[in-house]
């Protein structure tokens, strides 16, 4: 699976980007990389709607599972006082996304690493949240996925979330971000997610649909331009078809590992 995400030269992609509209790649924000390092259809906004209904407290411990470049654990270092670790599948997003995060001089807070969100290699317990976005749509197992979240959580600790889900009509129309075809994708129900995530002992806490909710305007600096390229602009063109006739629906969810 990593060979359909893999990109060399994205950290050179993104501070052309950045600065080709007008940013200061030497003394970037927060805000200033937004754009170009939330790699899902929300963007930045959809990052921080989920994160003010997390309601995180500062020092919380957050296990980013599928990070990608880190625009959301960075957001929650700085906006939310959260210590995050990112793990991904993909090398050059956990070297990119590392790089980002020393320039912002972020590195106490963010750290990142290469992993399997179906094998996470961290101590039982040790987070108090497990934040994943737009990651979990390569993986059939979804089973063994939500078992490995609430193994990695301290008993009330929480699963935050924001997933496309298979909406009520199927099939999905391709490509998606995410895949060309359907050999790659694995989206189930609302229903059967959260049935999944119960079973795996989590409580539902907030279960919101933002399937209607638009996405900011794709601009050459955001992260799906620079990492999809012209392949965005058929997956952009399917995307509408999937939301506006609710093939895909969007979910945000929390959730807490019951004891
Ligand atoms: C659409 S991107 C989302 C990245 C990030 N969560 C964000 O919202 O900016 C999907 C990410 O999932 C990662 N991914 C896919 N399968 C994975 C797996 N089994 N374990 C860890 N990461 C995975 C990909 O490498 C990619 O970075």
């Amino acid at each position: 699976m990593t060979g359909y995400w893999e990109r060399e030269g994205l950290l050179e992609r993104i501070l052309a980007a950045l600065a080709a509209a007008g940013k200061n790649v030497d003394a970037l924000t927060v805000e200033d990389l937004a754009e170009a390092d939330h790699f899902h259809g929300g963007g930045k906004p959809a990052t921080d709607r989920l994160a003010r209904r997390a309601a995180f407290s500062p020092g919380t411990r957050v296990l980013d599972v599928g990070g990608g470049l880190g625009g959301p654990a960075r957001t929650l270092a700085v906006e939310h006082g959260c210590h995050v670790t990112v793990v991904d599948l993909t090398e050059s997003y956990v070297r990119t996304g590392r790089a980002l995060t020393e320039r912002l001089e972020l590195s106490d807070r963010v750290t990142h690493r290469v992993g399997d969100a179906l094998a996470l290699d961290v101590p039982p317990g040790s987070f108090d949240a497990v934040w994943t976005q737009n990651s979990g749509m390569n993986i059939a197992n979804k089973e063994r996925l939500y078992a490995g979240f609430a193994r990695a959580l301290r008993p009330g600790g929480r699963l935050v979330t924001q997933e496309p889900m298979a909406g009520p009509v199927q099939p999905i129309v391709y490509p998606v971000m995410w895949a060309r075809d359907a050999t790659a994708s694995f989206l189930r129900s609302p229903d059967e997610m959260r049935t999944v995530m119960e079973r795996s002992g989590f409580r539902v806490q907030v279960w919101d649909d933002l399937t209607e909710v638009p996405g900011p305007a794709m601009t050459q600096a955001s992260a799906p331009r620079l990492i999809m390229g012209d392949a965005l602009d058929a997956i952009v063109a399917a995307q509408q078809r999937n939301r506006a006739e609710r093939r895909i629906v969007m979910i945000q969810a929390v959730l807490e590992r019951l004891p």
